[in-house]
């Protein structure tokens, strides 16, 4: 592909190479020698035992025998589609970003939704977080936002991630629940790690049972960084709103579901493609001027919380339509490969505790899910750009090397990177200004947990805070353990104390002694948003 044109279809023509049918096609080994008889196999004697020398048979036994690889740690179960990104408006003013300067440029993207907690084959619908991972193959290299469907997340530090994981995926002693929240561990790690109360009003609210990831909105999660070609940061947020708008289904619809159809979800995502009915999304962006990152009574850092869009307004900056299914499940969706490291010149990273471990945490999964350091090279993860480097080897590298020299920097091969990479277009991290002491200390600002859980509590309209009730009464009434039950209700009575008394007497422990805590929304961050000047 290097050296092509780029246009919009740049990453089919560059998958166009890779496509093989079966079609009409005459048998071969892997070496390309013509079979004879692919059904019975070489014997000595019509009824005796099979011989080694059947060369066939062990091929296409040990190809067989190796077909699994990992599925993922988490997100094992997702679906995927091609489409498009197109922009509203040049966003040359806030980003260098090559992919967001022309409004007629279309950029290829390759997207996976997914749930968090069940394996492969577990059901669509379950209670659960949808990942909606993008792959934007740009002009510069790959960028990936790879978001969830929930604005927050569990845990505020990425060393609890193991432990949040350990605790939500099905028991280790009997693998069960799959995919469900309804167990010991998991509100064991709720009652006993309270920064998570936030994510858990939005994991018991209808968001958790998307009707279709058509009708799910996409998230980043995370504070990241614009960078203009003037070297100016703001931090952004980013979101995907689905056009269809936001649905749900109901906790009864989602359990019958799960039995009739299991693929519900991915069926939706298929067929409205296949009728030409293309998902849609806008991507929206929430920015703000570095000089008002503590005009806030939360950590803008802290993936707990979110910015609430009436102070910090979503501005829609482009649509992606998706358009194509995929051809092979296993060859794009299952190895596709989404880390939140993967960035282009104008986006960059910020000092969230929570973004910093993952930028470790998915190359180096991805090294062993993949088999080794060349899954870049695989078909769906190849930028649409040329890409040239000094690494060789390794497990099934595909690439041929031409030539002697691979390393810098030498005289050899006349291809060491200047100085000065930022006036060749090279990725230059930003300067940001960084002190203090090496310590494992938590900043106090990220100590308030129950906040915006109840915010979000109170937004809820009383359908919706009975939908919220019910998902408690049935997840946590499911726990064996009653002094887990206990701690449960004691811990939501901060968020609200009718819900956490009406949740006890639905399972069975005493109502809980403790307060709500009273924030509205004439919280000091709120009163101070006249102050919060908008990128406009
Ligand atoms: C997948 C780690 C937080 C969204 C994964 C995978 C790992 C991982 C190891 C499997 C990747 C693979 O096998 O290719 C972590 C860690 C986190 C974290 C350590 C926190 C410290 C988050 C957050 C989000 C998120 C906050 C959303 C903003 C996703 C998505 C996938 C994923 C969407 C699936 C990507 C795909 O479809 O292939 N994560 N994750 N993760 N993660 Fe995270």
């Amino acid at each position: 592909n290097q050296g092509k044109n780029l246009d919009e279809n740049s990453k089919d023509q560059q998958l166009e190479q890779f496509r093989v049918d079966n079609e009409e096609k005459k048998m071969t080994t892997n070496q390309g020698l013509k079979v004879s008889n692919d059904e019975d196999s070489l014997k000595a004697g019509v009824r005796g035992p099979t011989i080694m020398e059947d060369f066939h048979f062990r091929e296409k036994m040990t190809h067989f025998d190796h077909e699994r690889i990992p599925e993922r740690v988490v997100h094992a179960r997702g679906f995927a589609a091609h489409g498009e990104f197109e922009l509203y408006e040049s966003m040359k003013e806030y980003t260098k970003a090559g992919f967001l300067q022309d409004p007629n440029k279309k950029t290829p993207v390759f997207v996976r939704f997914s749930t968090v907690v069940g394996s492969l084959g577990s059901m669509d619908t379950a209670r659960d977080v949808r990942g909606f991972a993008t792959k934007f193959y740009t002009d510069e290299g790959n960028y990936d936002l790879v978001g969830n469907n929930i604005p927050v997340f569990f845990i505020q530090d990425a060393i609890k991630f193991p432990d949040l994981i350990h605790a939500v995926k099905p028991e280790p002693h009997n693998e069960m629940p799959q995919a469900a929240s309804a167990h010991d561990t998991f509100w064991d790690f709720v009652a006993n790690n309270q920064e998570i109360a936030h994510m858990i009003m939005w994991h018991m609210s209808d968001r958790a049972i998307p009707r279709s990831f058509r009708m799910m909105e996409g998230f980043g999660v995370h504070a990241f960084r614009f960078v203009n070609d003037k070297g100016k940061s703001r931090f952004v947020k980013f979101h995907w709103k689905p056009v269809l708008g936001v649905h749900s289904l109901v906790w009864d619809e989602a359990q019958i579901i799960a039995g009739k159809d299991p693929d519900f979800q991915r069926r939706d995502l298929w067929e409205s493609i296949e009728i030409g009915d293309y998902p849609e999304y806008e991507l929206g962006v929430q920015m703000l001027e570095p000089e008002d990152e503590f005009k806030f009574d939360f950590d803008i850092l802290d993936a707990t919380k979110l910015w609430p869009e009436e102070i910090v307004p979503v501005k829609k900056i482009g649509k992606m339509t998706l358009n194509r299914n995929v051809d092979n499940v296993f060859a794009e969706t299952e190895q596709v490969a989404f880390h939140p490291g993967n960035v282009v010149p104008g986006i960059d990273f910020t000092n969230d505790p929570l973004l910093q471990g993952r930028l470790f945490s998915y190359l180096d999964t991805q090294l062993i899910r993949l088999g080794g350091p060349n899954f870049a090279e695989i078909p769906i993860n190849r930028p649409v750009c040329p890409i040239h480097n000094n690494q060789r080897n390794g497990f099934s590298r595909q690439t041929i090397n031409v030539g002697k020299v691979s390393y810098h920097k030498n005289s050899l091969a006349n291809n060491s990177p200047s100085t000065s990479t930022a006036r060749e277009g090279g990725f230059v991290h930003y300067e940001e200004k960084v002190e203090g002491r090496i310590t494992r200390a938590r900043s106090k600002s990220f100590d308030d947990h129950f906040s915006q859980a109840r915010l979000f509590w109170n937004s809820m309209s009383p359908p919706e805070r009975q939908h919220i009730i019910d998902a408690f009464s049935f997840e946590v009434g499911k726990v064996k353990s009653k002094s887990v039950r206990q701690q449960v209700v004691d811990m939501f009575v901060r968020v609200d104390k009718a819900m956490a008394t009406t949740v006890a007497d639905n399972i069975g422990v005493n109502r809980p002694k403790g307060e709500q805590v009273n924030v509205t929304l004439s919280s000091p961050a709120l009163s101070q948003a006249n102050t919060i000047k908008m990128p406009q």
